[in-house]
């Protein structure tokens, strides 16, 4: 707890990394950890900052309806989101997931962060699984594929993962928690 503030994690995690991130905050804020999958509004209600954290599937964070869903009943809480991709860390892709995920009714009051993830294919559902391999024969098949697209290429053979720590600073630091 943070002067006093009820502050509660939720995430929901495909493959781990946002969990990852989900509970390094956890442990910093020292408050309470809660998966999203199983997390209903009314379990939210008691908590004055709700920090939202969701992996990015075609741009959209998981589970993210949770909230959007309930903003009426959420909208008297602080509220801090944070997506976790594969992408690299650039101003227009973090400009693109917010604008498609947060209605801009909500940009104002909704803090919003990216941080980077990785990719683990192993660690994917069936489904995912499915829709990577899609996306690996399109991969292949581009002419001039730059280094993204080839470090993606890479990644199914060899997991990727950029999660860090440190990457959390901006989000303890809006809450006036420092981070050595
Ligand atoms: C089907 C699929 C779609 C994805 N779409 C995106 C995307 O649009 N942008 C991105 O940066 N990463 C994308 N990724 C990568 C995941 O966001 C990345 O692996 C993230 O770290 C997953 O976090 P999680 O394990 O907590 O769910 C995608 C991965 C899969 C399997």
């Amino acid at each position: 707890m943070l002067a006093n503030k009820k502050i509660a994690v939720v995430y929901r995690s495909g493959s781990g990394f946002t969990k990852e991130y989900a509970t390094w905050l956890s442990q910093e804020l020292h408050c309470e950890l809660l998966p999203g999958k199983t997390t209903k509004v009314s379990d939210l209600l008691k908590y004055d900052t709700i920090i939202y954290g969701g992996g990015l599937y075609a741009i959209g964070i998981n589970g993210f309806d949770l909230i959007k869903k309930n903003y009426e009943q959420l909208k008297c809480k602080e509220l801090i989101v944070f997506a976790v991709g594969a992408s690299p860390v650039r101003e227009a892709t973090i400009q693109a997931v917010r604008d498609v995920n947060i209605p801009e009714e909500m940009r104002s009051h909704i803090q919003f962060y990216y941080l980077r993830g990785g990719f683990n294919y192993k660690k994917l559902s069936p489904l995912n699984k499915v829709l990577m391999q899609i996306k690996k024969i399109q991969l292949k098949k581009m002419k001039n594929s730059d280094a993204d697209a080839k470090g993606m290429l890479e990644s199914y053979d060899h997991p990727l993962d950029f999660t860090n720590k440190k990457n959390l600073r901006p989000i303890l630091e809006s809450l006036g928690q420092s981070y050595e």
